[in-house]
């Protein structure tokens, strides 16, 4: 039922750990599976994205699609990394099965978490960037769009 991309990044996955001092530190919860996920981004003066570290207190799927959104973001922009979106990382494991899905979008979130705490460390604005729904240190947020 899993793709052999999916197995590969479950049973070896990419860039755990984390970075001290990280540019940014995003993490978000999935209420239903009360899975949680954190990234670290370590990011250079020119936006750039050098190094991407990765907690997953979730599911194979949560492991493996964090494993390979961290892959797809390192050396990109900043803005390039806003089109690492959870479909982006499916496509690049051959796809999820359906009930699997969620746990792909907790690795965009948290990408976008982490970004969102770096532009607001920095003072600089990211097209496309909005407020991160479901960080955890937010106040809880019921909202259930999937
Ligand atoms: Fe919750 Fe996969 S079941 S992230």
């Amino acid at each position: 039922m899993y793709s052999e991309k999916v197995m590969d990044h479950f049973e070896h996955p990419r860039n755990v750990g984390e970075i001290e001092n990280a540019s940014g530190v995003g993490t978000v919860g999935n209420a239903k599976c009360g899975d949680i996920m954190r990234i670290y981004l370590d990011i250079d003066d020119n936006q750039i994205i050098r190094d991407v570290k990765f907690k997953t207190f979730g599911c194979g799927a949560a492991v493996a699609t964090s494993s390979m959104a961290t892959e797809l973001v390192k050396g990109k922009s900043v803005k390039e990394a806003m089109q690492v979106t959870n479909k982006a990382v499916m496509e690049a494991l051959d796809g999820l099965p359906p009930v699997k899905v969620h746990c792909s979008l907790l690795a965009e979130e948290a990408i976008h978490a982490a970004l969102w705490d770096y532009a607001q460390k920095n003072g600089i604005q990211i097209d496309g960037l909005e407020k991160p729904k479901s960080d955890i240190h937010e106040d809880e947020e019921e909202e259930e769009e999937y």
